[in-house]
């Protein structure tokens, strides 16, 4: 059996869920109490006191019946109409009736007229379109008869009250469950939310409430989040530990190399070494600041994103730099809420990498209903499918022979780019360029 349509009917949330789990059941109980006391129940109640009428009624028809003369007939109709406590009219003329009115809610009516159908054989007319009354005309030796009475002595008064009482009782339980299931849904939410926060590095303030299960999973929670904040801030430490001592050696080091003597001998020597002390301090300012990415987090604010690609774009092609924007919206069409420094050094990064590896970058910005995509392409060598992942790793340098030439990387560019993106909820797809053939690399931000 296949039962995907069903789960697709289901509700998503829990709220939806919850909800139906409650209705469902109130709502087919009362379907079922309704059916079976309104079905069994009035009916019977309303045969047997329709019943019970008939024998009044009978007696009345025969003795009009078997009365000798006209007047004798009123006069006993008059007689038996006041202990019976039934209105009697003789003669009165039967009214044009298309069957019997009745107002359309009054499902017991339709009971009541069929027991009279059945038991009075010179029935001639019913009329129960006043509630409160059955009025019905019986065919006498002398002429119609009418005789009425009150409803209630025919069926049991009020049935719908029943039904009324039901429903609005079904709705102040399912209100009442309501309110409950929303108290015991909301810490749950809550630790959602506070969880989709720290994916984006928001660090959201969060009080253990609610039942055992959840109470015991937002504070495993906690625990992990600051074990993993106690794991940044070390990394951060010792980062900058590391990169700090470092620096006063490097620049004693600079220092002696600028002051040996000049000897022709060693002064090609004395170039490279200065060469690698720079790059050496290119390398600690680099891992300084991946190590203060996380500490500084400038607020979010709305930014036109199209406009950030164009200066990132134009920045990068200045001097002449292959750089070509070929998709953008206008100025003022995509506004998103982001930190514009990160993003921008995102997209810069990737520019960077384009053109370091690849020769020319190609740059597009592309809006859907839920997403903005960045995408850089290039005509380099690109990277190889399985080593995607290691690419985006801190740290890593690929293929390092190929890159000589054009200046070494640090390793940080991309994983920076990944940090960033995957912060502000989005994510970063590296693919072979169909086109150019180079790398595609794809920042998607959500919108
Ligand atoms: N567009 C590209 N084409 C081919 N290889 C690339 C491209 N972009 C990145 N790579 C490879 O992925 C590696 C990691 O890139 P990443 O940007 O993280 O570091 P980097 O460029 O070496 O250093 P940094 O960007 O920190 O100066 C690079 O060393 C390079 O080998
Ligand atoms: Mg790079």
């Amino acid at each position: 059996m296949n039962f995907k349509w069903l789960k697709q009917m289901m509700p998503r949330g829990l709220y939806g869920r919850g909800a139906m789990i409650l209705l469902l059941p109130i709502v087919s109980m009362q379907l079922v109490v309704s059916v079976v006391f309104i079905q069994r129940h009035f009916e019977r109640v309303t045969q047997q006191l329709t019943g019970s009428m008939l024998l009044e009624l009978q007696m009345l028809d025969s003795w009009v019946d078997s009365a000798p003369d006209a007047k004798t007939a009123r006069d006993r109709a008059a007689a038996l109409a006041a202990p019976l406590a039934l209105s009697v009219t003789l003669p009165s003329p039967v009214p044009e009736f298309d069957g019997t009115p009745r107002r359309f809610y009054d499902f017991t009516g339709i009971v009541v007229t069929d027991q009279l159908k059945l038991g009075l054989y010179d029935l001639q007319a019913v009329d129960l379109s006043d509630g409160g009354w059955v009025r019905l005309w019986l065919g006498t030796r002398f002429g119609s008869m009418e005789v009425s009475f009150p409803r209630d002595r025919a069926s049991a008064s009020n049935p719908h009250q029943l039904l009324v009482l039901m429903v609005a009782v079904g709705l102040l339980m399912t209100l009442i469950a309501y309110l409950f299931l929303r108290n015991q849904l909301r810490p749950i939410r809550r630790l959602a939310v506070m969880a989709e926060a720290f994916g984006k590095g928001q660090n959201v303030t969060y009080r253990i409430s609610g039942a055992t299960e959840v109470r015991s999973a937002g504070a495993a929670f906690l625990d992990m989040r600051a074990r993993i904040e106690r794991n940044i801030e070390q990394r951060t430490m010792m980062l900058s530990a590391i990169s700090h001592d470092l620096r006063t050696p490097l620049t004693r080091l600079r220092l002696g190399l600028s002051m040996m003597p000049q000897d022709p001998e060693y002064a090609q020597d004395v170039t490279d070494m200065e060469r690698d002390v720079d790059e050496m301090g290119r390398l600690i300012d680099a891992f300084l600041d991946f190590s203060r990415r996380d500490a500084q987090a400038a607020p979010a604010e709305d930014v036109d994103l199209g406009q950030l690609v164009r200066e990132a774009v134009n920045h990068a092609s200045r001097g002449g730099r292959p750089v070509e924007l070929r998709d953008c919206p206008q100025p003022g069409a995509l506004i998103m809420h982001l930190r514009a420094d990160d993003i921008r050094r995102a997209v810069d990064n990737l520019i960077g990498n384009a053109l370091r590896y690849g020769d020319r970058a190609v740059v597009s910005l592309v809006a859907s209903e839920r997403t903005a995509r960045v995408s850089v392409e290039d005509a380099g060598p690109g990277i190889a499918p399985d080593r995607h992942d290691e690419a985006l790793r801190p740290f890593t340098r690929l293929d390092p022979s190929r890159n000589q030439d054009r200046g070494q990387g640090v390793g940080l560019g991309l994983s920076i780019a990944l940090d960033i993106v995957r912060s502000h909820g989005g994510n970063l797809y590296l693919r072979k360029s169909a086109e150019l053939g180079g790398l595609w690399a794809e920042i998607t931000l959500p919108r």
